[in-house]
């Protein structure tokens, strides 16, 4: 198949491309610096030595480069994850992240159609779900309150995927991630940013008391479920949106408790108040997935922070990369 992928420096998107090795890709990234770029520079480097890969340094807000990649090959499959991803920095940049992540959605979006590519997958998140305090949570909850602006970003997303998929033959299928997690993982997410201050001996701060709760998914079984998707997609409706996640949420307090065992050290936690932003559980229902892609064998949570840790003891990533300040 020919692929593009959007986002491919970033955490899914350099995992998205090894997973699709033996397929011609063009990947497509911005490279903007909201945390350290060098890490994503190393995720590139780890890509661009796969056959049949192509990087193309561009904004996916940008219609003309995005055409023009669109003119350079017929693609069978879009998977679009470019975004400006962070619940907090969007409390920050609401305008930023809000016209970063739907005007890219609606670029890539409409170009697949009018390109005829078969299928698009576009990257959702749990955080439509908003402050639900039980789970698990499925595909047909109402999600009319979004605590943020990223989370209103993804809906906003969600919706125009929908508005377009009556108008052309592009099926679309929305992944709501639930916190994914593996090596090369996100430097602003809790497990990889305790790891990194822990590391340099730096006091890491809680927000509320550690009984927040967030399902953990290893970035293996999301890619791997994306491709069953993608396997099965003639056969779904114009859009379909599906929760990708672990199914098993874990406090924060327990992952600390896990990072401190792994890295065999303690550390020093300062608590801060929860801000409305932050939601006091994640948990996906998975069964509308597994009835479109069959059983699927996820990965505990335990098993995944261990192939994240084993990474960061290997890679070091606190040895050149700045710790990441909210
Ligand atoms: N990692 C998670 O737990 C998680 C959970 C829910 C949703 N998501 C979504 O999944 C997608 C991938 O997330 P990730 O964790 O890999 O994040 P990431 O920040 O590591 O990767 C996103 C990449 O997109 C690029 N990008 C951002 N805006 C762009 C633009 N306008 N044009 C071109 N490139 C742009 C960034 O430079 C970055 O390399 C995002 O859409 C994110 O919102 C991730």
């Amino acid at each position: 198949m020919n692929i593009l992928i959007s986002g491919v420096a970033g955490f899914i998107g350099m995992h998205m491309v090894k997973a699709y090795e033996g397929h011609t890709i063009v990947g497509v990234d911005n490279l903007n610096p909201y945390y350290d770029l060098k890490l994503k520079e190393k995720r590139l480097e780890v890509i661009k030595t796969q056959p049949d890969f192509t990087f193309i340094k561009a904004d996916v807000c940008d219609e003309a480069s995005m055409e023009n990649i669109f003119n350079s090959m017929s693609f069978d499959v879009v998977i679009h994850l470019a975004a400006q991803a962070g619940v907090r920095y969007s409390k920050k940049y609401p305008l930023e992240v809000f016209q970063s992540n739907t005007q890219g959605f609606m670029v890539i979006a409409t170009l697949a159609q009018r390109f005829h590519v078969k299928t698009m997958v576009y990257a959702s998140s749990s955080s439509v779900y908003g402050h639900l305090s039980e789970g698990p949570f499925q595909e047909t909850m109402k999600v009319d309150q979004p605590s943020s602006v990223y989370a209103l970003s993804k809906r906003v997303n969600e919706l125009c995927a929908q508005t377009l998929s009556h108008q052309g033959m592009t099926k679309f299928i929305g992944c709501r991630f639930f916190s994914v997690i593996g090596p090369y993982g996100r430097p602003d997410m809790a497990y990889f940013k305790f790891s990194h201050l822990a590391s340099l001996n730096q006091p890491i701060t809680i927000y509320g008391d550690g009984s927040m709760k967030r399902d953990f998914t290893s970035v293996f079984d999301v890619c791997a479920m994306i491709q069953r998707l993608v396997e099965q997609s003639p056969s779904f409706e114009p859009h379909t949106i599906v929760n990708l996640g672990a199914t098993h949420p874990v406090s924060v307090a327990h992952l600390i408790e896990q990072l401190e065992s792994f890295l065999q050290m303690k550390m020093t936690k300062q608590y801060e108040e929860a801000s409305s932003i932050e939601v006091p559980l994640t948990h996906a229902d998975v069964s509308y997935c597994t009835s479109l892609i069959g059983e699927i064998t996820l990965t505990p949570f335990e098993e995944s922070l261990a192939s994240f840790i084993t990474w960061f003891k290997e890679d070091k990533p606190y040895a050149y990369l700045d710790p990441f300040i909210d």
